[in-house]
């Protein structure tokens, strides 16, 4: 190469959720009877949650209706009668909202729409994350700004709400924060967020000029007894919002690849409005994001089916969650919260209940080489070693906290799995791992 063209910035970006799964992959090539669980990812799909029928057939009548439109090229920002509907449904729930079909974004999935935010703000500009934090905005957003997050945290100990204090105080101390990200529902958590939690956040944008960036990919599935509080409503007329949502986790479609972007209140502030311009040719770019799922889009939410069977799934993820805490809120070492939102959960360890001496027996010799190796990699964090034994030991595949950026030792599962034996013997046993492991040294 005439130059060096290996990018540093590259070592600020993280996806914990998948690169567990080349760990797993390396242990099957070495040990074939690796039968694994798979709880890293929050693939409803492939955790056997059914695609409504009415979706099916809402796709066929599309096609015979619309022809050969579907494979072809919307709009580039998306097809206008879809972005249309998404500012009539926003009116829903916000009737003054003032959000203009010609600031609704689709993206090709979510994450195309994350990927293409950041790096519109200008260099040394910087969104603040929450920690934990879900991998693709915070890595984004660093790989952007060329150094870590800057983050505020969300606190186990008040069921993962966001620590109001932590984040004035880190707004103060960083005067090149330009807006704040919350995720609602939350991944990794599972916590919902309140009306007044929702209320003082907007006024801590208001008082320091900043906009907010909502996602909102999990806010149809809301539960224990929570009401989803919509920052629209909250923020309507007050601040400059940046909504994200997506058909990969409620509907759910996730090989759909169908988000979008919602930019609220632009006429408040030149400067927002300008910014949003810069997004929108960004994603001009693009050509056009999936076209199918933008067809039938209206016509998922808008069925008369959806509500029923949207609610039945939920009591199915409170059920499933609630088991799931109980098994391992009982498990000494270890602090749980109950999901309340979304299908995710994160316990955390006790302070200083992890060291780099403990162990899990692992049967195969080659297999035990190999994570023996593995986790004697400098710098490796104690939750992921945690991770790396009970995956080689169990089979069960969990996400390490530190994978989030998380600043307290844990892991992440699922509360997918809609088997009930499997699901009890999966937590049963994960539970007599932690004992098991945090008692070997
Ligand atoms: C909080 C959050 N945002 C965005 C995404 C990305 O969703 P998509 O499948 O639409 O890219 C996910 C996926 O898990 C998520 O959890």
């Amino acid at each position: 190469m005439r130059q060096i063209v290996a990018n540093e910035k590259v070592s600020l970006m993280h996806y914990g959720i998948r690169e567990i799964v080349d760990v797993a992959q390396k242990l099957k090539e070495l040990d074939g009877s690796y039968n694994f669980v798979m709880e890293n990812i929050g693939d409803p799909i492939a955790k056997s949650w059914e695609v409504p029928k009415f979706l099916k057939e809402l796709i066929h009548e599309e096609v015979d209706k619309a022809g050969d439109k579907v494979f072809g090229y919307t709009h580039s920002r998306g097809k206008v009668e879809t972005r249309q509907w998404v500012v009539e449904y926003a009116k829903r729930f916000s009737p003054s909202s003032t959000l203009d079909y010609e600031y609704v974004l689709f993206t090709s999935g979510l994450g195309a729409a994350i990927s293409a935010f950041y790096p519109m703000l200008p260099a040394g500009m910087r969104i603040m994350q929450p920690t934990p934090s879900y991998p693709t905005h915070a890595s984004a957003e660093a790989f952007h700004g060329g150094s870590m997050s800057i983050f505020y945290n969300l606190d186990p100990d008040n069921d993962w709400q966001p620590d109001l204090g932590h984040m004035e105080e880190q707004i103060q101390a960083h005067p090149e924060v330009v807006g704040l990200l919350i995720i609602n529902p939350n991944n990794p958590t599972g916590a919902v967020y309140s009306k007044e939690t929702l209320e003082a956040i907007v006024q801590l944008a208001e008082k320091y000029s900043l906009m907010l960036i909502s996602d909102e990919v999990y806010f149809r599935m809301v539960y224990n007894g929570y009401e989803y509080a919509q920052l629209t409503e909250v923020a309507q007329g007050r601040v400059p919002l940046v909504v994200m949502r997506g058909l990969s986790k409620d509907v759910p479609w996730p090989g759909g690849r169908c988000g979008w972007m919602e930019f609220h209140n632009v006429d408040l502030d030149p400067d927002f409005k300008a910014f949003v311009e810069g997004v929108k040719k960004r994603v001009l770019m693009e050509v056009c994001s999936v076209s199918l799922p933008q067809f039938v889009l209206p016509g998922i939410y808008d069925h008369p089916e959806y509500e029923g069977w949207l609610a039945s799934n939920n009591a199915e993820l409170e059920q499933n969650g609630n088991a799931i805490a109980e098994v391992l809120g009982g498990v000494k070492g270890l602090k749980v919260n109950r999901t309340n939102g979304a299908f995710y959960m994160m316990p955390l360890f006790e302070e200083g209940v992890l060291n780099d001496k403990q162990t899990l027996p692992i049967a195969n010799d080659d297999a035990r080489a190999f994570l023996e190796k593995a986790v004697a990699k400098e710098g490796m964090p104690l939750d992921q070693r945690f991770a790396y034994y009970v995956l080689a030991s169990t089979g069960i595949c969990i996400v390490p906290a530190s994978g989030f950026f998380s600043p307290h030792a844990g892991f992440r599962l699922t509360t997918l799995d809609r088997d009930p034996v499997r699901r009890k013997d999966t937590y049963a046993r994960l539970a007599s791992a932690v004992e098991e492991y945090l008692g070997s040294a």
